[in-house]
């Protein structure tokens, strides 16, 4: 192992011969440095039907080049895995996102090693850790189950629809949205330039009723979908550094699907930079580290090729044997 590793982390990750195990009774150093080498996890899911012949589960290629754009490194996180995974990983990221997908947000094997990186990341923070988490779409609806217990979704409709965003009055209160440029945000309220692509979502009123939910998250954004229905479009938890979108910013920047209505315009395009920034900055004040520079290699999403769907879609998939 070369010292570098050693002097910088040997406080944060305990080696034994039995492998990388948690310790508890390290006392986690004060995060002042900046961490310039993130690496994320992306949450696999199981594959839908017409992605099956490829693989049981798979993560959209665009949120690996969502992420690669900000400057960070990507590893797959797999479904149905033993907690000792779930630990190492946890152990080696700085970070997880959740993707948009079609899975259970209760029982999936992504629901699942969702539960369990939630729990991780919360005591992490609690004990002076930082381990950011993202949920985009199915990952934001995650979220909610995650802090809940349960599914309090509604239907909604919104395929397939870019559209400004409503931002809360005291939205720059939160920290997703306390830096943004003010040409930035000009572009947000007014632009169509947030991608919808849901059937499930927050009811500003089941959030209000829920104490689970008002107490964890602070709402930053809210929307209509296509029939009025009102939904939340952004929010983040007030103690801990987890954010979600039901909104994609990953597709005005990677998806070219030419029966979507994407806006590919250079303001879309920023709104897509702005927030794969926040994040990979947010994971850049995490400090985990893999044990070796050899297993870190063997994680990386670089060990996969994705597969290329070709025209008409244009789409990429990485597909895994799990
Ligand atoms: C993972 O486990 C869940 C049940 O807990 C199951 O529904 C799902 O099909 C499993 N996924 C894979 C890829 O085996
Ligand atoms: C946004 O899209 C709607 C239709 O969905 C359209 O009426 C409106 O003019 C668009 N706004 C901008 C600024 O392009």
């Amino acid at each position: 192992m070369p010292c570098r590793y050693l002097l910088l982390f040997s406080a944060l990750l305990e080696i034994s011969s039995a492998g990388l195990i948690p310790d508890t009774s390290l006392k986690y150093v004060k995060h002042t440095e900046t961490n310039y080498v993130p690496i994320i996890g992306i949450m696999s899911q199981e594959s839908p039907d017409e992605l099956k012949k490829y693989g049981p589960t798979y993560i959209p290629a665009s949120y690996v080049g969502y992420l690669e754009q900000a400057g960070a490194r990507v590893a797959p996180v797999k479904v149905n895995q033993t907690d000792d995974y779930y630990i190492s990983l946890f152990k080696s990221l700085n970070g997880v996102l959740f993707p948009g997908g079609e899975v259970s947000i209760l029982d999936s094997g992504y629901a699942k090693a969702g539960q369990i990186f939630f729990k991780l990341a919360i005591e992490a923070y609690d004990r002076g850790d930082y381990f950011p988490l993202w949920g985009t779409c199915l990952g934001f609806e995650l979220l909610t189950a995650l802090a809940t217990g349960k599914n309090v979704l509604k239907d909604c409709s919104d395929m397939d629809i870019s559209i400004p965003l409503h931002f809360e009055q005291d939205f720059r209160k939160g920290r997703l949205y306390r830096e943004i440029p003010e040409s930035l945000v000009q572009i947000l309220a007014t632009e169509n330039v947030t991608a919808n692509f849901h059937f499930s979502c927050l009811d500003p009123e089941t959030y209000e009723n829920t104490p689970e939910l008002k107490k964890f998250y602070r709402v930053l954004s809210k929307n209509n979908d296509k029939k009025g229905s009102p939904f939340v479009s952004s929010m983040e938890a007030y103690r801990y550094p987890f954010y979600g979108t039901q909104f994609h910013p990953e597709k005005n920047n990677f998806i070219w699907d030419p029966s979507y209505k994407l806006e590919h315009t250079m303001h879309s395009a920023l709104v897509s930079q702005y927030f794969a920034n926040f994040f990979v900055d947010e994971c850049r004040k995490s400090k985990h580290r893999f044990p070796s520079p050899e297993l870190e290699a063997k994680v990386m999403i670089d060990n996969y090729k994705p597969v290329f769907m070709g025209s008409p879609t244009f789409l990429e998939y990485y597909m895994f044997d799990v």
